[in-house]
């Protein structure tokens, strides 16, 4: 299966840039920078991972974020990222990365993008990984903040294929943000948003982004499974749910495998994703093996997720043909 699973090609539809930054790399940029992070060693960082929410993870993974000052570091980054998914055989992305995070500590929008959108170009033309980037804004910072990134994204609109919602859910609903994506959806932006599994409100959440946002993909969304007429909404409006088993094995201790089946069984299009593949220590691969140990997926199932994955992605329906 180790093997099947290798020799697929695949599409990454749910992995934050941010999320796949490597201790080792953290590391040596933090000292390159002068920035004091407070680690003595790279191992000193691994053992420091203490994840078992979604708060825990978070705090980490911004503290971690001071280590990127330049547009090479951000280009370094995400190249780096690029060789791990040709090497899993991923041969389309959709990266997430998250602005504010950056221009909260001083860091210009100009130097984060500039950085990504080089080395997305540079992996498709060395890598043969083809990439559209998804912009964040962050959950618990206000709805100004998110309209004031995404008027800056604006004069890098052809680098953006859509935007998305992340960080602290809990009280930081969907209809907070509807404004932001009323206009991102008029600038030409798809739609996305964070709906991580067993936080305060979630059911609420994912109808919200159904009926208030109407977005065209969900990130998570495992417990739209509480309620049976969300699942046949989803699966009618035929939405992706970009699944990440090992990042939900920190938070609910379960790599949500029979919530995957189940999703399947309604007819509704969960995709596999590694979300935050450095922290969790997993990167896509890593995450269908984890179906087949903990759950016994078959060959057929694994085929049918990595299809979704191209199905519901953002590609042109032209390109989308040449993958299924
Ligand atoms: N959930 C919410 N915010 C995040 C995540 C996540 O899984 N990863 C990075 N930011
Ligand atoms: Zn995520």
């Amino acid at each position: 299966m180790r093997n099947f699973i290798a020799s697929l090609p695949k599409a990454e539809l749910h992995v934050h840039l941010e999320g796949t930054f490597e201790p080792e790399h953290i590391f040596a940029m933090a000292l390159r920078n002068g920035i004091e992070l407070g680690y003595e060693s790279p191992e000193a960082i691994v053992a420091a991972y203490d994840f078992h929410d979604l708060p825990s993870f978070l705090t980490f993974y911004y503290k971690a974020m001071h280590a990127l000052q330049t547009e090479q570091d951000f280009y370094e980054l995400t190249y780096a990222y690029f060789e791990k998914a040709a090497a899993d055989n991923i041969v389309y992305v959709e990266p997430f990365f998250d602005p504010q995070g950056h221009t909260s500590r001083g860091i210009s929008f100009a130097t984060v993008i500039n950085g990504i959108h080089r080395a997305q170009q540079d992996a498709e033309q060395n890598l043969g990984v083809k990439s559209n980037l998804i912009m964040c804004f962050l959950r618990d910072m206000s709805a100004e903040s998110a309209m004031e990134h995404l008027q800056l994204s604006l004069p890098y609109k052809d680098w953006i294929i859509g935007v998305g919602l992340d960080s602290d859910e809990k009280d930081n609903p969907p209809m907070k943000f509807k404004a932001v994506f009323d206009r991102a959806r008029a600038e030409g932006y798809k739609l996305t948003m964070h709906c991580d599994v067993n936080q305060k409100d979630i059911v609420s959440h994912i109808w919200e982004c159904l009926n208030d946002i109407d977005v065209e993909r969900i990130d998570h969304g495992i417990n739209s499974l509480e309620d049976d007429a969300l699942c046949a909404e989803i699966a009618k409006r035929e939405l992706g749910l970009t699944i990440c088993p090992v990042s939900n094995q920190f938070v609910v201790q379960t790599y949500t495998t029979d919530e995957i089946r189940s999703m399947l069984r309604k007819g509704m299009k969960p995709t596999i994703n590694s979300d935050d593949p450095a922290y969790f220590r997993a990167y896509l691969n890593d995450n269908f093996e984890a179906l087949v140990e903990h759950g016994n997926f078959s060959q057929s199932e694994i085929l049918q997720l990595v299809k979704n994955s191209f199905e519901v992605s953002w590609l042109e329906p032209t390109d989308k043909n040449g993958y299924l």
